[in-house]
């Protein structure tokens, strides 16, 4: 039996039972598909594919027209999953009227059922004009890694009173702003705790500890499929790599050696033909 559409109000009730929400990373077809079967609630085709599969240093030279047809590829691939559509940098930057245009790309073009944009209280009227134009947004505070260069680098947040007290802050602007929901990245779980008990939105952890309605990781992290840095907040499942290397080299080596093809890897000529062919090459 095919699981029901996520939606917002199942996500809700979920929130509501106390049952945790679990959200990954999906930037393709075949890996959707999986996705789909384990039965993700929510994916999101980040930014982070400009790193995890473009090989970018940062998130920052992603565009629309490169997540569209990612999005679009992870649609096909689960469509009952709650699709988010992450917002690149400078899609929503420079007027509000951009930000509306191009998320709707991300619900018209793409099948998504929400989009994800960085920031506070900075971009509270995107989130108002988002809302008032029946596009749900998931905000994302803590670690925003658009902001890479004003942060310094890929570092925690919220590890002081002040900086804990303004990410709260921020959470509570997003919430007022109509955010159906937030992520929180790279904060003390002591902040992840506050967040999520002020909410009456799922707060979504990615780094936030364990009292967050649900979690997310970066799917290239969690394989191991991705080894430039790990962050702390990742647990690896397994290491990919070392098993996609092994098949590659074996493969190297097979056609080498001559051990493949082997001839159930060949077609069959019909029944005489070979013969006929060679009379007629003389
Ligand atoms: O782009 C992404 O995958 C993200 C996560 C780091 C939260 O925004």
């Amino acid at each position: 039996m095919p699981r029901e559409k996520v939606t917002i109000p199942a996500l809700y009730e979920k929130m509501r039972k106390g049952q945790k929400i679990t959200m990954l990373t999906c930037y393709d077809y075949p890996t959707a598909l999986l996705e789909e079967k384990a039965g993700i609630d929510i994916i999101l085709v980040g930014d982070s594919l400009g790193m995890t599969v473009l090989g970018y240093d940062s998130t920052l030279p992603v565009t629309m027209d490169i997540m569209i047809p990612h999005t679009q590829a992870v649609r096909r691939g689960a469509p009952t999953a709650f699709l988010i559509g992450d917002m690149p940098y400078m899609s929503y930057q420079v007027s509000v009227e951009e930000a509306v245009r191009n998320a709707g790309r991300f619900m018209q073009e793409a099948g998504c059922d929400a989009v994800k944009l960085e920031g506070g209280s900075n971009v509270v009227d995107v989130v108002r004009a988002l809302t008032k134009a029946t596009i749900p947004v998931m905000g994302h505070l803590g670690l925003t890694p658009q902001s890479l260069s004003m942060l310094g680098g890929f570092k925690s947040q919220g590890r002081s009173a002040d900086a804990a007290k303004k990410v709260i802050d921020d959470a509570k602007l997003l919430e007022e702003a109509g955010a159906f929901s937030i992520l929180l990245e790279a904060v003390p779980p002591e902040v992840g705790k506050i967040v999520t008990e002020r909410a009456n939105v799922p707060i979504i952890s990615i780094g936030a500890g364990p009292h967050c309605h649900g979690q997310l990781l970066i799917i290239h992290d969690m394989l191991g499929f991705f080894d430039r840095f790990t962050p702390k907040f990742v647990k690896k499942y397994c290491n990919i790599n070392e098993i996609i290397l092994k098949v590659l080299e074996e493969y190297v080596k097979d056609i080498e050696t001559g051990a493949f093809p082997e001839p159930q890897h060949c077609y069959t000529m019909k029944a005489g033909e070979h013969e006929k062919l060679l009379e007629l090459l003389g």
